[in-house]
């Protein structure tokens, strides 16, 4: 081998090992970043108390922002949490890296009890994408999101009305009637039935659900120091809440068995019909399939967790705001007499002309903040925001609240004003920032459904009925609003529906 040709190969093997070198230290400087701010660790506790020194979570938030900044780390219990919040933030890390940040990090105590953390909210990766995949083309084949679906809304609609009207105009809460609606609706998607409003199984199953997701709401001790759970007695309410949940499944269970009875690949009627068709197409035993039992149990036990509790706490916001405010309740009136009259329901081709009633409605949405702080998410891989290194599966929170109730976005956000949506020529308008399904690659897979129920529901509730308070009594915001943890719900309260046309 002659010199220059050795030179050549010695220059090129110390070229690529300074290359190497480089890249081990850029990669190395992106992972040992700034470390987040936050409050210091308190053995045992963590800093659970500085979600509770408050009358109100929300205030606990705003003030950890204002001394942390907009991303900051606590520790529940012993695990370290991220909070995220405004939205530049939340673009940044959800938005323009929404792939890195697409996990959900290891199943907690919660989501095991819950579904053996399988379905699709507690899921990852690829069983994450496919499955998601898989429910949306689903559930769009059977009308979500699309007119199809309204013929059943509608039905919904109409014995929700006829409910109310047998209230007889005497006060009322009126969670318990729209969450029995509400469900229904999942239900002729899930499994081509529904309920009546007395079923006991169904009282039973939404029972659980609202349970379960007050049993997990960010507060809960147990959650982050599992071993809590074998401290004799029930303290946590853990053995409580673990029976309802079974119960749940086992009547998950039975409606499955129906389904296998009565299969037919030619007449795919519902959701869980398709799933097992699915399932009849791949073996089981040779594949790890994610359309198994199991995962049909856990998605079913998902979507009714999503989608009926949160879909009626929003509707029973939207009720107080139009008990509490007769003014915006007699506009929407007026815009629904005028475009639609007061003979057939409203649908969803009047929502073009319904503009008011649709800022109503984003109104509720943005000020009940329901989901104040989103689900979990982790990212892929270890990662570098701002300077910060961000280890893989860390548990993220981002916090909605923040960014639906930012002066700099809203100007008044603590006013209740669907004017804010119409612009000067009277068409609505959407801001990045309006997030109550929140954005990114994991947003909430039942928007669709829940705008086109928010908007069948209320709309025929004010074209049927006029919302008060009981005789003599006034609706006060402060009366009703506070938070302590899980999804923002009213305290109750009681109302009168007045039928407008007798
Ligand atoms: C007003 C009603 C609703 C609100 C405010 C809401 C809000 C949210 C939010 C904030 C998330 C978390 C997104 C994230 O991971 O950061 C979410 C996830 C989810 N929502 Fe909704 N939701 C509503 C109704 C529904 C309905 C009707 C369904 C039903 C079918 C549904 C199904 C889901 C599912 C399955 C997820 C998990 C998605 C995933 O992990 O990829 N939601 N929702």
């Amino acid at each position: 081998m002659n010199t220059t040709l050795f030179g050549l190969i010695v220059s090129t093997i110390l070229g690529l090992l300074v290359v190497c070198l480089i890249a081990i230290l850029v990669l190395k400087q992106r992972n040992t970043g700034r470390k987040l701010p936050g409050p210091a660790w308190v053995p045992l506790v963590g800093n659970r108390n500085e979600l509770k020194n408050d009358p109100d979570m929300r205030i606990s938030l705003r003030r950890l922002q204002n001394k942390y900044g907009d991303i900051y780390k606590l520790y529940l219990g012993p695990s370290p949490v991220i909070v995220v919040c405004g939205y530049d933030a939340i673009r940044e890390i959800f938005i323009k890296r929404g792939i890195e940040f697409s996990d959900r990090p290891a199943a907690a105590l919660g989501a095991i009890i819950f579904n053996g953390g399988k379905g699709i909210t507690a899921v990852s990766g690829k069983t994450w994408k496919n499955q998601k995949k898989f429910i949306l083309a689903t559930l769009r084949n059977f009308g979500f999101g699309k007119s199809t679906l309204e013929t059943k809304i509608h039905r919904e609609v109409n014995l929700f009305l006829s409910e109310i009207g047998k209230r007889n105009q005497a006060p009322f809460h009126m969670i318990s009637p729209i969450a029995t609606s509400v469900g229904n609706v999942i239900s002729h998607l899930v499994f081509g039935g529904h309920f009546s409003y007395e079923d006991a199984r169904f009282k039973t199953m939404m029972d659980a659900f609202s349970s379960f997701l007050r049993f997990v709401s960010v507060g809960s001790p147990v959650i982050f120091w599992p071993i809590l759970r074998f401290i004799p007695g029930d303290l946590f309410g853990i053995k409580s809440i673990t029976r309802k949940v079974q119960v749940v499944k086992g009547f998950v269970n039975e409606l499955i068995d129906e389904h296998l009875k009565k299969f037919d690949e030619r007449n795919i009627e519902d959701f869980i019909d398709a799933f097992i068709s699915e399932m009849k197409k791949v073996d089981n035993r040779r594949s790890r399939s994610i359309f198994t039992r199991e995962y049909l149990v856990a998605i079913v036990m998902d979507l009714f967790l999503a989608g009926t509790e949160t879909t009626s706490i929003t509707f029973t916001w939207a009720s107080f705001y139009l008990a509490s405010r007769p003014d915006i309740q007699n506009r929407i009136f007026e815009e629904i007499n005028e475009h639609v009259g007061t003979e057939r329901l409203p649908s969803i081709h009047d929502k073009q002309n319904l503009v008011y009633t649709e800022a109503f409605i984003m109104e509720v949405l943005r000020i009940s903040s329901i989901v104040v702080l989103s689900v979990a998410h982790a990212p892929v891989t270890d990662v570098c925001i701002r300077g910060y290194r961000i280890p893989k599966g860390i548990r993220i929170l981002p916090d909605i609240h923040s960014v639906l109730s930012d002066p700099k976005v809203w100007g008044d956000p603590e006013n209740f004003r669907p004017e804010r949506y119409v612009n000067e020529e009277g068409k609505l308008i959407k801001p990045d920032e309006f997030i109550p399904f929140f954005t990114g690659k994991r947003n909430c897979l039942g928007e669709s459904l829940a705008q086109m129920e928010l908007f069948l529901f209320i709309s025929a509730l004010v074209q049927r009925f006029k919302l008060m308070p009981p005789e003599g009594e006034t609706l006060d915001i402060k009366d009703v609003d506070k938070y302590s943890g899980g999804i923002h719900s009213p305290k109750p309260f009681y109302l009168r529906a007045i039928p407008r046309h007798v």
